[in-house]
């Protein structure tokens, strides 16, 4: 227990921009019923997310296609602080012990540690919320994406995932608007509820 403390410790000290939550555990949340991974393959837009030490860059996108193992390519690609854009390869696949389809698995390497991909709700063809939390025994650590299928997502949609979120106890207050003017890719939130444009 004394090694998973201080190994948690080391994680939270070297990965500032994590949304750890100590002395808490991952909520019960609900997966999208009867969900469909054909319909769901392309390209979405991140349009919101919780801070991740992975994702440094801007205007993050990723696109989804079918491997011929059955697993679902994924190319997750960002604009990074230099200008150059940065795309990183790996999979999703069905977590193999809980049985509902949308309980996906990531990995984008074989060293890294296969990390929960949860389809909290989409409708395939405008919006899509991913969330991903590890109980790590004396807190959780938390992984979130509101993704969109255009470079802008209507306000009614992001009022839609909030208000689901805020029912799961998931906070939303730390969640950050992603960063892409319009001079630069184009897109930007309806509202200036969520983005100023
Ligand atoms: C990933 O997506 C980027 C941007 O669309 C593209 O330039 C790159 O070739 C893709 N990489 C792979 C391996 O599919
Ligand atoms: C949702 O997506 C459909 C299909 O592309 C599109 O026709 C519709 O305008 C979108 N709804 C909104 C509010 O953006």
């Amino acid at each position: 227990m004394i090694t998973l403390i201080l190994a948690f410790i080391a994680f939270t000290a070297t990965t500032n921009a994590q949304i750890i939550t100590w002395l808490s555990s991952c909520p019960d949340v609900q997966l999208k019923a009867n969900f469909d991974r054909t319909k769901y393959l392309g390209q979405w837009y991140d349009m919101e997310h919780f801070p991740a030490y992975f994702q440094k860059g801007r205007c993050s996108s990723a696109h989804y296609s079918m491997r011929d193992d059955g697993r679902i390519k994924v190319n997750n690609t960002q604009i990074m602080p230099d200008g150059t854009s940065d795309s990183v390869i790996g999979y999703l696949q069905k977590n193999a012990i809980n049985n509902e389809p949308a309980c996906l698995e990531v990995r984008f390497s074989e060293w890294q540690p296969r990390g929960y991909y949860l389809v909290l709700d989409t409708d395939y063809v405008n919006y899509s919320v991913v969330y991903s939390c590890t109980n790590l025994y004396v807190g959780k650590f938390e992984l979130l994406w509101i993704l969109s299928r255009r470079r802008t997502l209507a306000v009614g949609y992001l009022e839609h995932i909030h208000d689901l979120l805020d029912s799961y106890g998931i906070d939303t207050t730390r969640i950050e608007v992603e960063y892409c003017d319009s001079g630069e890719l184009g897109y930007c939130h309806q509202s200036s509820k969520f983005f100023n444009c």
